[in-house]
């Protein structure tokens, strides 16, 4: 999956090929909230699989800091690219919502770029609402921010 990313012109899993030890310590430490770049906050990936198959991989933040109010709110995600298009990513973010429930979550932020239709899309099917803008402070990029309800029984 992560090769497919690459070679889509996706950056994001390109450790994940050239270093998986490195990639995989990444998470752990993440997911263990210990020596943590600035900025970041302790963090756990989740994988969508169809069958044997990984479709997508999503991440939840425990908590919002100032930087993550403005980029990169609760949870984020991603879908194959030969994967888009089929619901996937909706189900990726109804799925992680069911995590962040799980962790305390009652009401999670979500960012985009405005110009991300998919992204805007799978937020909206989860019952996402308009939060106003933003303007990331590592970037200079405005951001859209969506707020999503999380019921505590959520299924
Ligand atoms: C955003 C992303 C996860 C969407 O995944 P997906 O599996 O294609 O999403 P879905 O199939 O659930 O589609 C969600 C909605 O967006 C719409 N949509 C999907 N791709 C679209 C596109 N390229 N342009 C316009 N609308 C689009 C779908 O039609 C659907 O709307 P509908 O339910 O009203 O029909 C995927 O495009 C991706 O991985 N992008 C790169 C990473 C990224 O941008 N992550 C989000 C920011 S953290």
């Amino acid at each position: 999956m992560a090769r497919e990313f690459l070679e889509a012109g996706d950056p994001r899993l390109r450790l994940a090929c050239e270093d998986p030890d490195a990639f995989f310590d990444h998470l752990e430490r993440f997911e263990a909230g210990v020596d943590l770049p600035r900025n970041r906050v302790r963090q756990t990936w989740f994988w969508l699989y169809r069958g044997e198959r990984m479709i997508g991989a999503s991440r939840l933040r425990h908590r919002l800091i100032r930087f993550l109010q403005r980029d990169g709110g609760h949870i984020a995600y991603e879908i194959r690219p030969s994967e888009r298009r089929k619901g996937y990513g909706t189900e990726i973010l109804r799925l992680t919502l069911k995590e962040a429930a799980a962790i305390g979550v009652r009401r999670a932020l979500l960012t985009t770029d405005p110009t991300n239709a998919a992204s805007i899309g799978v937020i909206r099917n989860n019952g996402g609402t308009f939060g106003g803008n933003s303007v990331s402070l590592e970037s200079g990029q405005l951001l859209n921010r969506y707020w999503i309800e999380i019921r505590a029984d959520r299924g």
